[in-house]
């Protein structure tokens, strides 16, 4: 059993990845209805909690039905930090976050995200402190160094084993890496394999086949994979990979019907959420991803993607079910 502080987890669990602008509550809901074993909110930014920033704040609503959720935060002031951690306790989720991956340059010139791996003392004592202000389990998500001449990560997921984190995902490439190449199991792996950690190590990136998942198990001894892309618009690869971990077969990919209900439903779950206008607005960018390969889309598309009425998206879901009703995936 993998367990994160007192949260008692499947053995090698699939955790939802952050995802700014897709791990919002209803891709989260429709993930762990899949087989997502925990998921994470996409990144808020501690500043802007602290400012109360309307749409910062809204990242930190969470459905119980989700649970256990881990809300994420980012930011290299220590003082925002601690603030945003007591606001976040507000919203009671059962995982703190912190976010030392991001390698956007407006987050990484401010020294948060992947920019602290410049500053391993700092980004440990901020950890220290952060752990020190919640009852909450606290976890991290990084990168292997900030470049290959500066992967000292089995160094760095000792020290902050040692000043209280719960558990740690990380993503196998350095911030100079970005999303370029392939990413790197063998250093997640030594983490691991140090004698002297105790908490679950989780790997991220590249996880995008059942294959691939067995092999971050049997292979490189990992306690969980972070799954990022993999989901984006198919919250079924968790149950994929689940039913193959149990059976070594492939299941069958999602029928027409599976993926219209799923568009469906992320879209009352948005609207739920958000009201009609936004979260008719906000689910435009899944759609793409739901209905992928299905030739001749692009009219469908068009219509789910301009129209600004929630009777007309659900009237063009309809369509596509009735005219697509024998496609079959591979
Ligand atoms: C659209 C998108 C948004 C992301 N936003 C975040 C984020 O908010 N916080 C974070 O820690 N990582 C973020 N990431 C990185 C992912 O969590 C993950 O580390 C990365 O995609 C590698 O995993 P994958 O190969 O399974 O996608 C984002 C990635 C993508 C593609």
């Amino acid at each position: 059993m993998v367990k994160i502080g007192d949260i008692e987890l499947n053995d090698f669990p699939l955790l939802l990845a952050p995802m700014e602008d897709v791990s919002d509550p209803p891709f989260r809901a429709l993930c762990k209805e899949q087989g997502a074993d925990v998921v994470y909110t996409e990144f808020i930014s501690s500043e802007g909690l602290i400012r109360d920033a309307a749409k910062s704040v809204q990242k930190l609503d969470i459905y119980e039905k989700e649970r256990p959720v881990g809300i994420q935060i980012f930011g290299a002031e220590l003082d925002s930090m601690l603030q945003a951690v007591d606001i976040v306790e507000q919203s009671n989720p059962d995982i703190i976050d912190i976010n030392f991956g991001c390698p956007v340059k407006k987050v990484v010139c401010k020294n948060a995200g992947a920019g602290i791996l410049r500053d391993i003392p700092l980004m440990v004592k901020l950890t220290e402190e952060m752990v020190k202000r919640t009852k909450l389990p606290v976890t991290v998500k990084t990168r292997l160094g900030w470049d290959s001449d500066s992967i000292k990560i089995v160094e760095v997921a000792e020290r902050l084993q040692d000043v209280g984190i719960k558990a740690i995902s990380i993503h196998g490439r350095t911030r100079v890496q970005m999303y370029k190449g392939e990413a790197d199991w063998a250093p997640i792996a030594a983490v691991k394999n140090n004698p002297r950690m105790n908490i679950p190590v989780f790997g991220n990136g590249d996880v995008d086949t059942p294959e691939a998942a067995v092999k971050m198990r049997d292979e490189f001894g990992l306690d969980g994979a972070m799954i990022g892309r993999a989901s984006i618009g198919y919250p079924w690869f968790f149950k994929e990979v689940k039913h193959y971990f149990k059976t070594g077969e492939h299941l069958a990919p999602p029928t027409i019907e599976e993926r219209v209900n799923a568009a469906r439903r992320h879209l009352e779950m948005a609207i739920d959420w958000k009201g009609e206008k936004l979260g008719v607005f906000e689910t435009r960018r899944h759609y793409t991803n739901y209905f992928k390969g299905i030739p001749h889309f692009k009219d469908h598309r068009t219509k789910m993607v301009t129209s600004d009425d929630a009777v007309d998206v659900f009237a063009a879901f309809d369509e596509v079910l009735e005219k697509f009703s024998d496609y079959v995936f591979y």
